[in-house]
């Protein structure tokens, strides 16, 4: 069988050899609390790759240190983080896959000590500092630091940027009337939240020449919320802007349980690939190689990001094709065992 979960896709000049994506996941993992990679990266991410992913995003990784959701987090903020993520990418691309890096920065989420900032002064709720309202300042020195995190991922050999712009973190932050009542040019109407965003994007394009995605919430579950029309509105915006790929999640802007089912955000992959008439990531719950296919085959988005399933089988994407009857590699030291 043909399988178009199994075709190639081009954005750029960078080649995924299929359309499934390990998605973003933080692991809390560096042992150092400075930002750095720790042992666990190199076998967790090596192994999505070995498993057949086309493309392996690694997690959440903070342009600043004030950015981080924990200490734990992955850092990029310092030429010293350059080194470790290179031999995260060495083990990503031993197997034929494309590593991308999630540029992140968490905003009024972050758990750390110190201040911490955001659009506005609104804690995310009532167990969670007060940030700072970003000044100009603030602002000009934050899309620095996703430009030089740009700059840093090129030379850590990343194929990929993927910007944070989902979940209650800081773009999104910006992105939201429910988080941003700024009376500046930042914010207001849709195109002034999308100013913050914009900026960032045509910053990072000044040191990355390589294809850039931007994960966003499309949902907020909250009637005050952006709508649909402002969610095509910036989608069209990053269209303008040379943006490759949306990834669609969900939520997070505020402490709103979404309801989740298989393919919960798929609607939203599928609207904005249509109306918008750019690339998407479609995430959530998509667990079975034959799932997945619908949604390429339909024409709802253009690449699967698959996170917990991918946690539970680093071998998903090859389980997926055994499921959809493709024969695709394995490690050639696994064969005789597939
Ligand atoms: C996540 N998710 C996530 N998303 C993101 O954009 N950046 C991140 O760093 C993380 N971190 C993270 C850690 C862990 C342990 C989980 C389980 C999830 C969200 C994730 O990428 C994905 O969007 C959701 O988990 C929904 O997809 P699945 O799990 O239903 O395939």
């Amino acid at each position: 069988m043909e399988a178009a979960l199994f075709s190639p896709i081009t954005f750029g000049k960078v080649t995924l050899k299929n359309r499934i994506v390990m998605s973003p996941m933080c692991m809390y993992s560096s042992e150092t609390e400075d930002g750095q990679v720790a042992p666990f990266h190199f076998a967790h991410y090596e192994s999505r790759a070995a498993g057949q992913a086309g493309l392996v995003m690694t997690e959440a990784t903070a342009v600043l240190p004030e950015g981080r959701i924990s200490p734990q987090d992955l850092g990029i903020w310092s030429d010293d983080h350059i080194d470790g993520l290179q031999k995260i990418n060495e083990g990503i691309h031993r197997h034929g896959a494309r590593a991308g890096i999630q540029l992140a920065h968490a905003g009024r989420k972050a758990r750390l000590e110190g201040d911490i900032f955001s659009a506005s002064a609104l804690p995310f709720d009532e167990n969670m500092k007060t940030p700072n309202e970003m000044t100009k300042e603030d602002i000009n020195r934050t899309i620095h630091a996703f430009a030089e995190g740009a700059r840093r991922a090129k030379e850590a050999h990343f194929d990929i940027i993927e910007l944070h712009g989902a979940h209650g973190y800081l773009i999104n932050q910006f992105l939201s009337p429910l988080t941003n009542k700024r009376k500046d040019e930042y914010g207001g109407n849709a195109e002034a939240r999308f100013q913050f965003l914009r900026e960032v994007i045509e910053a990072v394009q000044e040191t990355w020449d390589g294809p850039i995605f931007t994960r966003i919430s499309a949902n907020e579950y909250d009637d005050n919320g952006n709508t649909n029309k402002d969610f095509l509105h910036f989608a069209k915006e990053m269209k303008k802007l040379g943006i490759d790929l949306i990834d669609c999640s969900s939520g997070g802007v505020i402490p709103a349980r979404p309801p989740v089912f298989p393919g919960y955000q798929l609607k939203y992959a599928d609207e904005i690939r249509n109306q918008a008439g750019i690339a998407t990531g479609a995430v959530g719950k998509i667990t079975s190689g034959l799932q997945a296919e619908e949604v390429i085959q339909n024409g709802r988005a253009d690449l699967i990001f698959v996170a917990r399933a991918m946690l539970r089988n680093p071998y998903w994407a090859k389980a997926a094709a055994d499921d959809l009857c493709v024969e695709i590699d394995a490690p050639k030291q696994y064969k005789r065992g597939w």
